[in-house]
């Protein structure tokens, strides 16, 4: 099924138990889950009986967040440690892993930083912003990539966020840069090494970025384009989606938003288990706007513009 930027996708119906094509044996990592979105998809993915493995930087917070699920009766969860920004822990953890599991059927890059308050525009921690917002989901979903089960779809979902949609883009040859059907890694990186250029230089202002949150927008920008080369070079065998949870109460957003992470967690839930025949890749799943700022309002909206 093929969707145009405007389509709607019924996120609440059919219910899940419906479609249910996973089991218990059905494994998803879920990054950056100690709180927040990604600690509620684990809650949620376990509750629907996937096997979870909760990684979490810090290996205190991590455990103290599953030991939270399993006095709420989750027990199909395992945490490991993992900080998505050091490549060390990345290998360590794909090692354990590997060892440890026959197949992965589902990755949610979920962890990522932002270290502006709402109303800023600071760049000062821009490395870090995307060695952990980019480099590291990308450097985690290659090092997990042979693990993927090949016997069903299995599914990345990228977090992202609208401020890293194409059209905050001002500078033209970078829109068309990602935009181009050739778009590779090497042209993603190109983008991202240009704006650090830019970050230590001063010149970032003038340089055509996002205007919110410019060091986590390029982040996201970068994620979104990756997702749509990794789509296509894995098409058929690997569904790979950014989703943009909406403007969600977490310590992200100093805890304001219009929906909780648990509400965008059955959104994320149902995008990361849509049914094999409603299957999407390369897509830009986009939920939560001043105009859906409920739970009622079910919709997602699909854009390829990603
Ligand atoms: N909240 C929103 O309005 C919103 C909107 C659009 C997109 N998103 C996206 O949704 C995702 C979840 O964000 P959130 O709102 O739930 O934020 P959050 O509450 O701040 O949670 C972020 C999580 O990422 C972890 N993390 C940070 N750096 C890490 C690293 N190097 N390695 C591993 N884990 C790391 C944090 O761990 P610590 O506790 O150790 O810091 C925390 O568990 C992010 O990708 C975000 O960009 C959020």
């Amino acid at each position: 099924m093929k969707f145009k930027e405007t389509d709607q996708l019924p996120i609440p119906s059919p219910p899940l138990s419906l479609t249910r094509w996973w089991s218990e044996e059905t494994v998803a990592i879920v990054t950056g889950a100690n709180k927040g979105i990604g600690f509620a998809l684990v809650k949620r993915m376990a509750e629907l009986g996937l096997k979870v493995i909760l990684t979490a930087r810090d290996t205190e917070r991590g455990c103290k967040a599953v030991e939270a699920l399993r006095a709420q009766g989750l027990h199909n969860i395992t945490f490991f440690c993992l900080d998505v920004s050091d490549p060390y822990s990345i290998k360590t953890f794909s090692s354990w892993f590997t060892e440890n599991f026959a197949a992965l059927d589902i990755l949610v890059n979920n962890a990522a930083v932002s270290f502006n308050e709402i109303n800023e525009n600071s760049v000062e921690h821009a490395k870090t912003v995307i060695k952990t917002n980019f480099n590291g989901p990308k450097l985690l979903t290659e090092a997990l990539l042979p693990m993927f089960r090949t016997s069903s779809i299995s599914r990345i979902l990228n977090l992202s966020s609208r401020l890293g949609s194409l059209n905050k883009v001002g500078n033209p040859s970078i829109k068309e840069v990602l935009e181009s059907e050739k778009l590779s890694e090497d042209d993603i990186e190109a983008v991202v090494s240009l704006f650090l250029e830019q970050v230590k230089t001063g010149t970032w202002k003038t340089g055509g970025w996002p205007e919110l949150w410019t060091d986590y927008a390029v982040s996201k920008l970068a994620l979104n384009a990756y997702t749509r080369v990794l789509a296509k070079r894995y098409e058929g065998s690997l569904s790979v989606n950014s989703f943009c949870p909406g403007f969600t109460q977490t310590s992200m957003t100093r805890c304001k938003g219009d929906h909780t992470a648990d509400d965008a967690a059955i959104v994320g839930a149902r995008l990361a288990l849509l049914p094999p025949d409603k299957i999407q890749s390369g897509k830009f799943f986009l939920w939560g706007s001043s105009s859906s700022t409920s739970t009622s309002n079910n919709n997602v909206v699909v854009s390829s513009k990603l």
